[in-house]
């Protein structure tokens, strides 16, 4: 039985993460703000089977508590998934300092403290973190320098715990997705049709948070144990480069 920590699980991406982590079994420990959300999808896992830690991500002492909770009811940890993220776009002159900040302290500093309390579980578990990142990693785009920025620091860090992993026995990888249907996306919807959408991305459809979902089980099952420090392009063909 494996216990499973989702950052961001709340919604979107995350939420679809932690019901196809339970279905395969595992036991899941969701975090975010929204303690409301959070339980329902703890109603719906089982409150046996998963654990809802409200936290603001962004403040120091989170990440310690979600994992100290996680190794509290369940014992041990095996897997952490970093999800978490939500970088502002809109132009550089808009951009404040402020939301440079706020990007790197949820999505890159989240995801280091988390690593950093989860590291010592994982490695007696020969556990395995993936990190999902994004697509604007790659590929930067003027509307998106906090989240392109920070997405290409944490694809940076996931290659360091990487090889840090091949030695501790941890293994980490990435996903990049494109866009993927959740209410971060819905947003860019509003002023465009989809089919314009997908013309002007040059991509084959959105994503839809379980496809995500599915591509983080088959990481974590044995036939996907041999990806170590892969950053994966699973983004409808968002990325054109080699
Ligand atoms: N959707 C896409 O098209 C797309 C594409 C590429 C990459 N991604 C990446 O995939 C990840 C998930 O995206 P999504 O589209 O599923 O986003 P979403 O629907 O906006 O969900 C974001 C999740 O992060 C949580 N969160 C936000 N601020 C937080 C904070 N301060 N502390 C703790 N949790 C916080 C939210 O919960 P609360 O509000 O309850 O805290 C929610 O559960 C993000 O890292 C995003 O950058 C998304």
């Amino acid at each position: 039985m494996k216990i499973a920590i989702v950052s961001g699980a709340s919604r979107g991406i995350g939420n679809a993460i932690a019901l196809r982590l339970a279905s395969e079994g595992m036991k899941v420990v969701l975090c975010a703000r929204d303690e409301n959300l959070l339980n329902e999808t703890v109603a719906k896992i089982g409150a046996d089977e998963s654990l809802a830690v409200a936290v603001d991500l962004r403040l120091p002492d989170s990440a310690a508590k979600v994992v100290d909770a996680a190794v509290a009811k369940f014992g041990t940890l095996d897997v952490l998934v970093n999800n978490a993220g939500a970088t502002k776009r809109g132009d550089f002159e808009s951009l404040t300092d402020d939301d440079f900040i706020d990007g790197f302290a949820l999505k890159y500093f989240a995801a280091v403290r988390l690593t950093r309390a989860a590291w010592p579980h994982l490695k007696k578990q020969r556990g395995s973190i993936v990190n999902i990142v994004g697509a604007g990693g790659r590929t930067p785009g003027a509307l998106f320098a906090i989240g392109g920025s920070v997405n290409a620091a944490v694809l940076s860090f996931t290659k360091a715990m990487s090889e840090k992993g091949i030695q501790d026995g941890v293994q980490v990888n990435a996903i990049n997705p494109g866009p993927v249907r959740t209410a971060r996306l819905a947003k860019r919807l509003e002023s465009t049709t989809e089919g314009e959408f997908l013309r002007d991305e040059r991509i084959a459809r959105i994503g839809e948070p379980e496809d995500i979902a599915a591509l983080v089980a088959f990481i974590l099952s044995p036939n996907g144990r041999y990806m170590q420090g892969s950053l994966v392009d699973f983004d409808g063909g968002s990325t054109k480069t080699i």
